[in-house]
């Protein structure tokens, strides 16, 4: 059996900064060794724990589809000691990543209905795995409607700009890109998320929804869906702990009973309800 805390070596193939203040840096990793490629299978949603020797892990959200074969792609947010790193790493260098952890969206559970993704700030990176992989053509008509509503706190903060502006020309996704403060360059929509969904008012019929951002975001989002008539159990998020061995072994990510690496990172509002209040 294979011992779940080595780490896989990877390579960095490709490395961009995403935002003006460049503190978001989208890493594209592919595998050393050709059987570690063709194993690696992973749902939109996982994450991975990327490590450094000599620095540590950090869990990142694979920002990549798993339509999008051969390499990962991570979008990484300088918080700290690994983060730093991984934000100085050179292209050709070799990280270790464990993975994939934790369950990811339920895509199966998506089928046949329409999804309403609602993004705010850098945790867009598993959203963006999420809508890749419902626009690969083979999946595209796996789900009905593909409706998206993402921002940022200005323009230059968004991130994956060309693709944003591909996925808007397109017939087969409604993409709604709003900024807190637009600047002279701005053509697009100007407000807070939570209102723009209450503007935008997508019906609950037949819905789920997927919203992820940060916990501010998250917190004025969740009553405009209520009114919109989403039932918890149609609305999933991720969760974001402190985590260790990524694994169910550390104890590290609980809340009550529930590991979030092992039983999360991946939630609809009703198991949310039914936790402890501590998260
Ligand atoms: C499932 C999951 C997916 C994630 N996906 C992404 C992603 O796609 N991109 C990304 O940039 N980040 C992501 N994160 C957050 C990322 O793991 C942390 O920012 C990272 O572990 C910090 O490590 P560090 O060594 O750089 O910071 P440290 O030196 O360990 O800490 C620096 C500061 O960050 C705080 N911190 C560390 N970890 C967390 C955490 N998990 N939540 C909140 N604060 C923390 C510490 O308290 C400290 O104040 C994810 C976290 C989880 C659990
Ligand atoms: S991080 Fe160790 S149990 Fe979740």
């Amino acid at each position: 059996m294979k011992n779940p805390y080595h780490p896989i070596p990877m390579i960095v193939k490709k490395a961009s900064v995403e935002t003006t203040d460049r503190m978001l840096r989208t890493l594209q990793l592919s595998f050393l060794n050709e059987e570690d490629a063709k194993a690696f299978r992973f749902i939109p949603g996982q994450f991975c724990e990327l490590s450094i020797f000599g620095k540590g892990e950090a869990p990142l959200g694979i920002a990549s589809s798993p339509t999008e074969n051969g390499s990962l792609k991570f979008t990484i947010n300088k918080a700290g000691v690994v983060t730093t790193a991984l934000h100085h790493i050179e292209e050709g260098t070799e990280v270790g990543m464990r993975g994939p952890l934790g369950n990811g969206y339920p895509i199966d559970i998506f089928q046949g209905k329409n999804v309403l993704v609602i993004g705010g700030g850098f945790a867009f990176t598993t959203l963006r795995s999420l809508i890749a992989f419902f626009l690969h053509p083979e999946n595209r008509n796996k789900v009905k409607d593909i409706t998206v509503i993402y921002g940022a706190r200005m323009p230059g903060l968004l991130l994956y700009k060309e693709e944003l502006k591909e996925w808007e020309k397109r017939s087969d996704i409604k993409l709604v890109v709003t900024v807190d403060w637009g600047d002279k360059d701005w053509k697009g929509k100007v407000g807070l998320v939570p209102n723009v969904l209450e503007e935008l008012a997508p019906s609950s019929e037949n819905t789920y929804a997927v919203i992820c951002g940060p916990p501010i975001m998250i917190k004025f989002t969740f009553p405009k869906l209520m009114a919109l008539q989403f039932p918890d159990e149609r609305i999933y998020t991720s969760l974001e702990r402190r985590m260790k061995c990524g694994i169910g072994k550390c104890g590290r990510c609980n809340i009550g009973h529930i590991y979030v690496c092992n039983d999360g990172p991946v939630f609809n509002y009703a198991q949310l309800k039914k936790l402890p209040k501590d998260y």
